[in-house]
């Protein structure tokens, strides 16, 4: 490739370079002119004496000589400050129009609306182009550190089975079974159970999930999950585990971990001193500390007053305390029953939600009987895994990290939506394409389905 990145120019002083990128600022100064040429790792500034019909946002070639500046003009803001390129030759790839909303800046105060139609725009902004960049240098913490402990990533579909209760879900009409529908998976969850029945022991995946939800700041209705089960573990195993990952990822961003270990709180201790069970344990609003606290012993099941049954408080798959089995069995004190679930907050926030899981068929079964479910409604919806699981299963748990909260947090932005290259909007229009649309009647036709 012919290209020299920009933040390379500074080790070839002396030297004819080709620069690609696009034109951040024109400066006509009558004799010189100044161009400011931006690329995915960086800025420098060129100069020519020759007009040239530019304007900013146009992609160009620079042919150039790298040249140390005089030490009154150096830029100490610009990693490349103290060099500068004088132009040979200037070839525009491509001609921009003046674009709808300034590129420059850090965008807070243009409507998300237009910035969301224009998001290739939008990102070209450095604060987009530098979360992005962070996200991705989390993932491949977040892998190296998993696969350096032997996990395995699997993935598994999205196309899945409509489930009662949980979130709304993203229904798929089926084109050969008329009348039917998949729905997107809303995490992994069950395909993550039959992988320990299966024996993977150690499994993770950087997942979509699909939840139907009403948008916020920290909701979309697609969020990725670092999605984690292991084989043999309790409780103490999983959250040490994560704490381990959360700190490589602090050290490498170099950010302060405000409590180490991270600290733990009950579901009663955390309602009895916070409120609620997400809080922030920053005295002050800094960025780079990171709050990180787990919530435990959550109840097992939560009494729904207007319809008069328990539903569960997490998923339905989270094991009962052991010592209180008995009671769930024979329906004793179902308020009392604490769960193996584990939650963990950073700065206010919950970044990470999982559970010891039941493996044993008849407890898994009463779980859902004294939720209200029929035996029938118990097959059809969860019969696969109650199968699963007659099979023999090791003891397993695992947890699900929100990806796009934890990055919006690091970054130290508001909303995860600033951390996600193409998020929908506040409406749930999808940025750019403006989905959802009409569609063709005749795809309608094919799928047998009726608007009215
Ligand atoms: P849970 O539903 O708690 O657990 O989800 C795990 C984490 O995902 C993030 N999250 C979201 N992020 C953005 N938008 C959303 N709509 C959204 N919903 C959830 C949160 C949350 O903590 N299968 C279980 C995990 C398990 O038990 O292993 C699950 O999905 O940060």
């Amino acid at each position: 490739m012919i290209k020299t990145d920009i933040k390379k120019t500074v080790l070839k002083i002396g030297e004819e370079v080709t620069l690609f990128g696009r034109v951040e600022t024109v400066r006509d100064h009558g004799k010189v002119i100044f161009i400011d040429l931006r690329d995915i790792t960086g800025i420098i500034q060129t100069v020519t004496r020759n007009k040239q019909d530019i304007s900013p946002e146009d992609f160009v070639k620079v042919i150039g000589l790298v040249k140390k500046r005089p030490e009154n003009l150096i830029n100490k803001d610009l990693e490349t400050g103290e060099i500068e390129i004088e132009i040979k030759e200037l070839v525009i790839i491509s001609k921009a129009k003046t674009p709808p909303i300034p590129t420059v800046g850090d965008g807070y105060d243009i409507d998300e609306n237009l910035r969301l139609r224009y998001r290739y725009l939008d990102l070209r902004r450095p604060r987009l182009q530098q979360n992005l960049k962070l996200r991705n240098e989390v993932t491949r913490i977040a892998r190296n550190f998993l696969d350096s402990e032997g996990f395995i990533e699997i993935e598994t579909p999205y196309l899945s089975k409509a489930t009662p209760e949980g979130s709304r879900d993203f229904l798929v009409p089926s084109r050969l079974q008329p009348g039917k529908f998949y729905a997107l998976a809303q995490s992994p969850q069950q395909y993550k159970q039959m992988l320990m029945v299966a024996g993977f022991e150690k499994y993770y995946q950087f997942a979509r999930a699909f939840r139907d939800e009403d948008m916020r700041a920290d909701r979309q209705y697609e969020h990725t999950q670092i999605d984690i089960e292991m084989a043999y573990v309790e409780r103490e195993d999983v959250m040490g585990l994560i704490e381990n990952m959360y700190k490589k990822i602090a050290e490498s961003l170099e950010k302060k971990v405000l409590e180490n270990p991270f600290p733990i709180f009950t579901y009663q201790e955390a309602m009895k001193n916070f409120r609620q069970d997400k809080f922030d344990l920053r005295k002050s609003k800094d960025n780079n500390t990171l709050a990180f606290a787990w919530v435990v012993d959550f109840p097992l099941l939560e009494y729904l007053k207007d319809e008069k049954r328990y539903t569960f408080s997490h998923n339905p798959f989270c094991a009962p305390h052991t010592s209180q089995v008995e009671d769930l069995m024979k329906e004793k004190n179902l308020d009392k029953i604490n769960s193996y679930q584990y939650d963990l907050v950073l700065n206010g926030e919950e970044v990470g939600g999982g559970s010891i899981r039941i493996t044993d068929p008849k407890i898994q079964r009463q779980v859902f009987k004294v939720m209200g479910f029929s035996e029938k409604q118990i097959e059809r919806d969860f019969g696969h895994l109650l199968e699963a699981y007659e099979y023999g299963a090791p003891n397993h748990g695992g947890i699900a990290m929100g990806l796009d909260r934890l990055c919006a947090i690091l970054s130290g932005e508001e909303s995860i939506r600033e951390s996600i290259a193409f998020p929908v909007s506040g409406s749930g229009q999808s940025a750019v394409v403006g989905a959802p649309t009409d569609v063709d009647p005749k795809a309608l036709k094919e799928l047998k389905i009726k608007t009215t």
